[in-house]
């Protein structure tokens, strides 16, 4: 590592709360046997997903982002004044404008911070936390509120049986600030490829197929994935990330006490396991409960494993990512 490394020379910034947000309802595999053709023992075996959330029709992503934060900056001990980032990951956000941070922001009652949208989708919730990290310890932000939130299902087709066994809804959020002690956050990888945006994408309603009739007949205005190619990528670029990641701060996976990847398919999962050295049973699952979250699925699994007592102080945690662009990375903290 050299000496100019920016992530090394900055002092330490970290996670200081965590907070979730699951919608109360539960869609099961049985229930979507009665949808589209499909089978609870085809979905639990090609994906590991049992169930998973769906919000209500009158809850945005704003909403869940809301009460992720609220919960974040409770277990935080900080007042929404004292925010002075907001970032929201998101591919589900309100409204194309204004940007879903700042309908948090209003609703939270945090007026001393500035906020943004990061359109990043499964790895949203790294970038966002390499971004405020950089700017917590640049010294421009003092406390920065983190959220990955996702309403997948309102833009999950329901006829598609490739595509919407999946997804789920849900929000995660985290408070950072510098650390009092502690090594923090040690090092990211952060990657991404638009070559090969078509695998994985929404094509309609933006400005290259701008909402029009034809467009909803086409039912451009839902994702689309050609799952087998997103599955081989995802793989290679999240074990790639996170060797990336531990080398910059002198790490092999032996020094690992736990892995918080992307939820998006228990063999995904699995497959990374091996590759990054045979440890499963460092990897922190939720997947079989909330599906593919997006955004949201990293920091809701690190919510549950920080409240259910799993995650120790000087623990060090690998997070890994990988989404639509594509995009991937990793990041290495000391809990
Ligand atoms: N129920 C029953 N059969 C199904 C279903 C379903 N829900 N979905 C597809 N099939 C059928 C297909 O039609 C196909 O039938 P055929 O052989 O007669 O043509 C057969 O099952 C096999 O389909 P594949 O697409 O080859 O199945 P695969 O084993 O690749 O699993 C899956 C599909 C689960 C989507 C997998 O490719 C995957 O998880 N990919 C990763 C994609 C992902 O998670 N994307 C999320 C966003 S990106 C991210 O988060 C990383």
């Amino acid at each position: 590592m050299s000496a100019s490394d920016p992530v090394r020379n900055a002092r330490p910034v970290t996670i200081v709360g965590t907070g979730s947000y699951l919608p109360e309802r539960v869609l099961t595999n049985h229930d979507l046997e009665k949808m589209v053709e499909t089978s609870d023992e085809w979905i639990r075996t090609r994906t590991g997903i049992s169930e998973r959330h769906i919000a209500r029709d009158d809850e945005a992503s704003s909403d869940m982002a809301t009460e992720a934060a609220r919960r974040a900056m409770r277990n935080a001990g900080v007042t929404p004044e004292e925010a002075d980032l907001i970032v929201v990951a998101t591919i589900t956000p309100d409204m194309f404008f204004p940007n879903t941070a700042c309908f948090v922001q209003d609703r939270l009652g945090a007026r001393n911070a500035y906020c943004m949208d990061l359109s990043a989708a499964c790895s949203g919730f790294l970038y966002g936390m390499d971004a405020a990290r950089a700017l917590i310890a640049e010294g421009s932000v003092r406390t920065a509120l983190v959220i990955g939130a996702e309403k997948l299902s309102c833009i999950t087709d329901w006829r598609d049986r490739a595509t919407c066994v999946l997804f789920g809804d849900g929000a995660g959020a985290v408070v950072m600030r510098r650390a009092d002690a502690g090594r923090g956050i040690m090092a990211s990888h952060m990657g991404s490829d638009g070559a090969l945006a078509e695998l994985l994408n929404l094509p309609g309603g933006g400005s290259r197929n701008p909402a029009s009739p034809a467009t909803l007949d086409r039912r451009l205005h839902y994702m689309k994935m050609t799952g087998n190619e997103v599955f081989k990528h995802a793989v290679r670029y999240m074990c790639d990330a996170g060797q990336k990641a531990l080398q910059r701060c002198g790490m092999t996976i032996d020094d690992v006490d736990w892995v918080i990847p992307h939820q998006a398919n228990m063999r995904i999962i699995s497959a990374i396991a091996s590759r990054l050295g045979d440890c499963m049973d460092k990897f922190i699952v939720n997947l079989d409960r909330v599906g593919n979250l997006s955004a949201a699925s990293v920091p809701v699994c690190l919510d549950e494993a920080a409240r259910g007592g799993k995650l120790k102080k000087g623990d060090i945690v690998l997070f890994v990512a990988f989404g639509g662009g594509f995009t991937w990375g990793a990041t290495v903290m000391e809990w």
